[in-house]
């Protein structure tokens, strides 16, 4: 689908809002099934290919359960998603935990799951033994430092928090087989949403270099290599999807050049796609609220960055149709506002758009991945209801908006009474 598409009418979401009150978010079943197995399809010459969908993209135990049947995994980052994945069904090996300064319980969560732990540091292992006991099967977060670019939104990785220096890496795979642990993983995630299938090929190629030379440093045959998530979607619409064909085929030319050319197979290969699995096939609901014509045309919406902190953080694009304005000419400069006291709650800037009223219903496009996941209740802000448009065209609530009660769940009033400052 591109940046640009909706899989519904105006009509047909009129109608949902009889039922659904704005804001909210939509998903598009159909097509993120249709994807999960566009993508499976283009890996099948790489035998055991899975995608652990990373649950920070969308956590909602609905989608997880959708990835499940598409043959997903998921890659956890924190003891909440860890349960999310749980709930889901999704356990043992097809979880990676992949987390960062992690707490002890997370390791002992993961493990108790028969998740696979990939450790972000050497002197994790420590904690991990202590917390859960030393695993037969191990991973470790890589980074090449100064080996590799990192791309505009993650940054270097040499400035990045995030793995284990290449000497360390190697210290690591020992202090585990010494220590017990008899299948090994290799992880690296360099990039956040990149469409350049150049830079994926050859991130493959850097890890599959790195797997032969951990064998022939150290006698390790990995049985995995995860190559992170970071695969970019188009949010603008003069953007082209990545062409998985091509990076499949990239990747295939590199692991048999460098895998089964050095005797390593079967070493299979790993994603943790969360924003180009889900992400086009969301989009955020709203209806504007006020107009206000000052030193600019603000529009003025009812939902704002609590239910979409994309533009606001990164000053992210995401595209904007007025429903039922589709094929109406765009003569009109707008901010795109929410209700938010921080000026910086704009989902878009002078963005030409046909001429908007009060009443008038947005898209924002490409809501369906790091949307509703971000959000956050600053200014008492509560964040939106989750639907899901399924493959009938029916509609699922698959989580309420909040409300003040929730607002309020960490608060005991009732101490607040006998509270006497
Ligand atoms: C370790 C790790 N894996 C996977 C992902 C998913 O990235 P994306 O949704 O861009 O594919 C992230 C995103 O931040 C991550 O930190």
């Amino acid at each position: 689908m591109n940046s640009d598409e909706l899989p519904f009418t105006k009509q047909q979401i009129l109608e949902i809002i009889k039922n659904y009150p704005t804001p909210f978010h939509i998903y598009d079943e159909k097509a993120i099934r249709e994807n999960a197995r566009r993508l499976y399809k283009t890996f099948s010459w790489a035998k055991g290919f899975k995608n652990h969908f990373a649950v920070k993209a969308l956590p909602n135990p609905f989608i997880l359960k959708i990835l499940k049947q598409e043959e997903m995994g998921t890659d956890c980052s924190s003891l909440p998603e860890l349960m999310l994945s749980e709930k889901a069904g999704i356990i043992g090996e097809n979880i990676m935990f992949s987390s960062n300064d992690t707490p002890a319980e997370e390791f002992a969560k993961a493990k108790e799951l028969g998740g696979i732990i990939n450790l972000d540091d050497i002197s994790h292992i420590k904690m991990l033994e202590e917390s859960a006991g030393i695993p037969e099967l191990i991973c470790f977060r890589y980074n090449p430092g100064p080996l590799k670019e990192g791309n505009a939104i993650i940054g270097k990785p040499e400035e990045a928090k995030y793995g284990l220096t290449k000497e360390q890496l190697s210290e690591a795979y020992k202090i585990m087989k010494q220590k017990g642990s008899t299948r090994f993983g290799l992880h690296t995630m360099v990039a956040s949403n990149e469409l350049n299938e150049d830079y994926h090929i050859e991130t493959a190629k850097m890890l599959f270099e790195l797997a032969l030379e951990i064998y022939q440093k150290l006698g390790i045959k990995l049985e995995f290599i995860n190559l992170g998530g970071g695969y970019g979607i188009p949010y603008k619409p003069e953007q082209k999807p990545i062409d998985f064909d091509k990076v499949s085929a990239g990747i295939k030319k590199e692991y048999e050049k460098i895998i089964v050319a050095n005797g390593l197979e079967p070493v299979k290969i790993i994603m943790e796609c969360g924003r180009m699995i889900t992400g086009p096939y969301g989009w955020l609901i709203t209806r504007v609220r006020h107009i206000k014509h000052t030193y600019k045309d603000y529009v003025g919406m009812d939902a704002c960055m609590a239910n979409l902190m994309r533009p606001a953080l990164y000053g992210a694009y995401h595209h904007i149709t007025v429903l039922g304005k589709e094929n109406a000419s765009k003569n009109h400069k707008y901010d795109i506002t929410g209700s938010l006291c921080e000026n910086n709650d704009k989902f878009a800037i002078d963005r030409m758009l046909p001429e908007i009223e009060i009443g008038d219903i947005l898209a924002i496009h490409n809501s369906g991945a790091h949307g509703h996941a971000m959000g956050f209740n600053y200014n008492g802000k509560l964040r939106s209801a989750e639907l899901l448009l399924r493959e009938n065209g029916k509609i699922v609530k698959i989580r309420r908006a909040e409300t003040p009660k929730d607002y309020f769940a960490t608060l005991d009033f009732n101490k607040l009474s006998e509270f006497n400052p």
